[in-house]
């Protein structure tokens, strides 16, 4: 058959090998039916010659389309579209299909909308994310990563790429985190008591799977961290939330449930409170451990963004003052390197974190060995820490800006107290705005930010908003900002 009738183009500049489009090209068209069983394909030569390419490419494009089942080879070297082809009708996963199969199982714990996302097809091309909690991505060393993740996989990829004997992660990655939260958080931490989990996201999962039992009681703020929330609901908790005020969460209130209610462990964001940014008092904290040792309750603790404190010096950890042993430590690269590497440690008791292990053997057998020995490497050197003071001195300054931009711009809706530290701040908006409808019309003009009701766990309507102020830079900030402004609806 003549090569012309085949739909046939190829395009040098596409990323996939031109023997995968040319063997996708002739499987579609058998597919569809242009090819039917028993037709001959033509000549590799022909066909090369026919569109240009080398005779080897069309003689690998064949040899995959018979691997695949597409063509046979008959004695004398012609090539035939098989008599029955694999799946010549795909399969469509239509929503009636699924609303009557497996899909249609109820008594999920977890709604799936209140799993979120960045909903980054709502929002034009010069649109801005203020985002809380995400870094920047322009300032990922991404140069660095690359050249150490080269280095190690070219010298030792042959032992780390197999199956690993250890699901607590790379022994090297465990000793440089072991020694960085010693020298950097006040922890007295070794490798044995670290386990490297691929982002906090699974450090949460895993200390729920292996610690709750359906019934417990999980004590969580409110307003709270929802990803944290879901987990535990999801492990059939149950989620009691405990205000929290201008010093973080009131350890009173908890005090008061233990009174009546045994509480297996309560999770908590002291450096910088999810969502509000606060940081827990000191008072505060020492009542919590007092509580967590005296009721044996245990404190997961959730440290995020450790690094980013500017006003004054970073407060240290609960777990770096935790002689009884009840605080569970979470840490991540997230924000002082990139959301995207899924690296985050956990810093507990060694019998616990082997607990852990099997737990993480069950759903994901091992992390990304070549990964975790090039961040342990990049730790030894000084470099993880070096890009985190850069990035640091950088979001310290677009905090300043921001403040200054909301002083200049929303002067007369907003009321708030600059944030210490972290990435995002935290607002009371005027009475006489409407925080849903200022939401909406942000996002008409392409500007998104976060609202109380989104960390609310009633779902109430709340008068205060979150802006993330380290994703955008100091002219990029200001443009949005001015944007917001324009937003604001007067009731
Ligand atoms: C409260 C809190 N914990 C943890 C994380 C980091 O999550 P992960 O390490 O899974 O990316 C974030 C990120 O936004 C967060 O806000």
């Amino acid at each position: 058959m003549p090569a012309r009738e085949f739909s046939l183009a190829l395009d040098a500049s596409e990323s996939s090998p031109l023997f995968v489009q040319i063997s996708a090209s002739l499987a579609r068209d058998i597919a569809r039916g242009r090819l039917r069983p028993g037709d001959a394909l033509p000549g590799t030569r022909s066909l090369a010659a026919t569109l240009g390419v080398h005779r080897s490419t069309v003689v690998t494009a064949y040899a995959e389309l018979a691997a695949q089942g597409w063509v046979a080879t008959k004695p004398g070297g012609a090539t035939f579209v098989s008599a029955a082809s694999p799946d010549v009708k795909p399969r469509r996963f239509t929503r009636k299909a699924g609303a009557r199969g497996i899909a249609s199982s109820t008594g999920y714990a977890v709604d799936a909308a209140s799993v979120g996302a960045l909903p980054i097809a709502r929002l034009p091309r010069d649109g801005f994310y203020l985002w809380g909690g995400v870094p920047d991505m322009r300032l990922v060393p991404v140069d660095l990563l690359a050249r150490a993740y080269r280095r190690v996989a070219k010298r030792c990829g042959r032992r780390l790429l197999g199956y690993s004997a250890d699901a607590l992660g790379q022994p090297e990655l465990r000793a440089a985190i072991a020694r960085l939260v010693t020298e950097a958080r006040g922890m007295n931490a070794e490798a044995e008591s670290v386990l490297i989990t691929r982002g906090s996201q699974m450090a949460l999962d895993l200390v729920t799977r292996s610690l709750i039992r359906p019934g417990d009681v999980v004590a969580v703020e409110a307003l709270g961290y929802p990803n944290a929330v879901n987990v535990f609901r999801r492990a059939g908790a149950r989620v009691v939330p405990i205000r929290v005020d201008q010093h973080g969460l009131y350890v009173p209130a908890l005090v008061a449930l233990t009174r009546h209610t045994p509480v297996r462990l309560v999770y908590v964001t002291p450096h910088h409170q999810y969502p509000t940014t606060v940081t827990l008092a000191a008072t505060r904290r020492l009542a919590l451990l007092e509580l967590a040792r005296r009721e044996r309750i245990a404190i997961l603790e959730d440290d995020y963004d450790q690094e980013f404190h500017y006003d004054g010096r970073p407060v240290m950890p609960l777990a770096s003052n935790d002689p009884s042993g009840n605080v569970i430590y979470v840490g991540t690269l997230a924000k002082i390197l990139a959301p995207g590497l899924r690296l985050a440690f956990v810093v507990a008791p060694p019998a616990l974190l082997s607990r852990m292990a099997v737990e993480r053997s069950l759903i994901d057998r091992q992390g990304d060995a070549v990964l975790e020995c090039s961040i342990a490497e990049l730790i030894e050197d000084g470099d993880v820490q070096r890009h985190a003071r850069r990035t640091k001195r950088i979001y310290h300054a677009r905090r300043d800006a921001f403040c200054a931009g909301i002083d200049r711009e929303l002067g007369g809706v907003l009321s708030y107290r600059r944030p210490a530290g972290g990435m995002a701040l935290w607002a009371e908006v005027s009475p006489d705005v409407e925080v849903e409808a200022w939401q909406r019309r942000s996002m008409e003009r392409g500007v998104y930010f976060q609202i109380g009701r989104q960390f609310a766990f009633d779902g109430g309507s709340m008068q205060s908003v979150r802006f993330g102020f380290a994703l955008h830079d100091e002219k990029e900030s200001a443009a949005a900002l001015r944007r917001v402004a324009e937003a604001v609806p007067r009731l």
